[in-house]
């Protein structure tokens, strides 16, 4: 069996698969997030050991599957900096992918060419090499402590292997990587106050870091070697999970932030753009993703002020697509990402009326969010990407209304994977299984069946087109005037 682990923001995952990739089972842990202050985001490593204990304990004691474990691949949330001294201990809580402390050095490190054009990306707050040059700045007793630093997956695999080792696609999201050349820059690592021997060793996602230690195997009662793979960045795990790995292939995912993915057989960056450009999980590809930061947590806020679950909210706007009305939301609850860069511009409702309703409202949030998501897929365009179906994926898929309003402001088409297992979890379980030999990456990392497809209503493409032009328009006005 192979065991998939999925380190989320909210939760850790773990999912346990049999030897030809047919789920069995799986299990969740919650942890926290901690807010010491307005726009920071940190959590102790020790809970996700915590967590990862427990998933494993329950998975033992249920599953007689597991004592045939054969390879572990672990996924996480990107960007998040994990300080170990000498002795590995870690040095502060991490700081998340969700931090915006650091965007003044974020801005900096930026504007400093050799950044865009090694790491194809823009160095965005939430990403990694800036949130040192925070603790250098703000806690230099900190920095000086610092033996190594990894990204959370890296971390979970540094309890399980004992080495320090990492992934090219998480790598990619420090703004230390040459994402052309998969291997770490002298020149990025020195701009940022850092250097190589902090850095963990790289290898693929889907290659193996190491063996699982001989203590842990001993205590979960496991007979023969366990490899462990490289792993993911959560993003890069979830296009393995649904076989996204080649040119076009891609998915949208509505989770807590919207993401939308496409696979690259090239390297293509285009930093100008706000798009994401990162290594995928296995060799010579890569992806590029737009990512917006409030796309279900809008929902959840509009479900938060009016006291209605979302659900009830979506509810009220029946089954029929309709033009977008008058109102506009911008879903800048945190800021964004793609394709405005700006930590601190924030959300609006323009066109309300003394008639406008909450199901107006509603809707408007759910359009916002779509055209959030169609600013991404122009970004993407614009690289050169092309693709006209994407996979729907994270809890905001539930909705078929918002998915119908997303399929036509996007013109694509959506599918939506049959009920099962397609995330992160199981993209981390195929890394664990290409790692241990039991399969290639063509015939481990393949497409789910869908049952629901999608299509844009071309009757209303042009309404949407307007309206998302509204939208354009409106953020450079009220960003006038925050
Ligand atoms: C990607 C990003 C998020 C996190 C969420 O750049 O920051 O998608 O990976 O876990």
């Amino acid at each position: 069996s192979f065991l998939g682990i999925d380190l989320g923001t909210s939760g850790l995952r773990a999912l346990l698969v049999s030897d030809d990739g047919t789920p069995i089972g799986a299990t969740e842990r919650h942890y926290q997030v901690s807010h010491p202050k307005s726009g920071w985001s940190e959590q102790d490593p020790a809970d996700w050991i915590a967590a990862l204990q427990g998933a494993i304990a329950e998975l033992w004691a249920e599953y007689p599957e597991f004592a045939g474990l054969q390879g572990i691949g672990v996924a996480g949330h990107m960007h998040g900096a994990v300080l170990l001294d000498a002795q590995d201990r870690v040095i502060r809580p991490c700081i998340l992918w969700n931090d915006t402390r650091s965007h003044a050095e974020a801005a900096r490190l930026d504007a400093l060419p050799a950044f865009r054009r090694l790491s194809g990306n823009i160095v965005f707050p939430g990403f990694t090499a800036p949130k040192l040059e925070w603790v250098r700045a703000h806690e230099p007793e900190n920095f000086a402590r610092i033996a190594h630093v990894l990204l959370p997956a890296a971390y979970l695999n540094l309890w399980l292997t004992g080495d320090h080792v990492a992934d090219m696609s998480d790598s990619a999201g420090t703004s230390w990587l040459d994402t052309g050349r998969r291997d770490w820059s002298a020149e990025l690592l020195a701009a940022s106050h850092m250097s190589r021997d902090q850095m963990p060793r790289l290898i693929e996602g889907s290659a193996t870091a190491g063996r699982l230690r001989p203590d842990l195997a001993r205590e979960w009662g496991l007979n023969g070697p366990v490899a462990v793979a490289g792993g993911a960045g959560d993003n890069a795990a979830a296009a393995c999970g649904i076989g996204a790995m080649t040119e076009g292939q891609g998915f949208v995912s509505l989770g807590t932030s919207g993401v939308l993915l496409v696979a690259r057989d090239g390297y293509r960056p285009a930093p100008e753009t706000a798009v994401h450009t990162f290594c995928h999980a296995v060799p010579e590809k890569w992806y590029q993703m737009g990512v917006m930061l409030s796309a279900t947590d809008s929902l959840n806020w509009l479900s938060h002020i009016t006291g209605a679950k979302p659900a009830e909210l979506t509810a009220g706007l029946g089954e029929a697509l309709r033009a977008p009305g008058p109102v506009r939301f911008l879903p800048y609850l945190s800021g964004e990402r793609t394709p405005h860069n700006d930590p601190l511009i924030r959300g609006s409702f323009t066109g309300l009326g003394s008639d406008t309703s909450r199901d107006d409202l509603t809707r408007a949030v759910l359009e916002g969010v779509a055209f959030g998501l169609r600013d991404s897929h122009e970004a993407l365009k614009a690289t050169g990407a092309r693709t006209d179906r994407l996979l729907a994926i994270g809890g905001g898929a539930r909705s078929h209304q918002w998915l119908r309003i997303i399929a036509t402001a996007l013109d694509v088409t959506l599918a939506l994977p049959s009920d099962g297992e397609f995330g992160a979890a199981l993209g981390a379980a195929r890394l664990g299984r290409v790692a241990s030999g039991a399969g290639s990456v063509d015939q481990v990392m393949t497409a789910p069946e869908t049952t629901v497809e999608i299509s844009p209503d071309p009757a209303l493409r042009d309404a949407f087109d307007a309206a998302y032009q509204d939208f354009r328009a409106a953020y450079p006005a009220i960003r006038g005037v925050q």
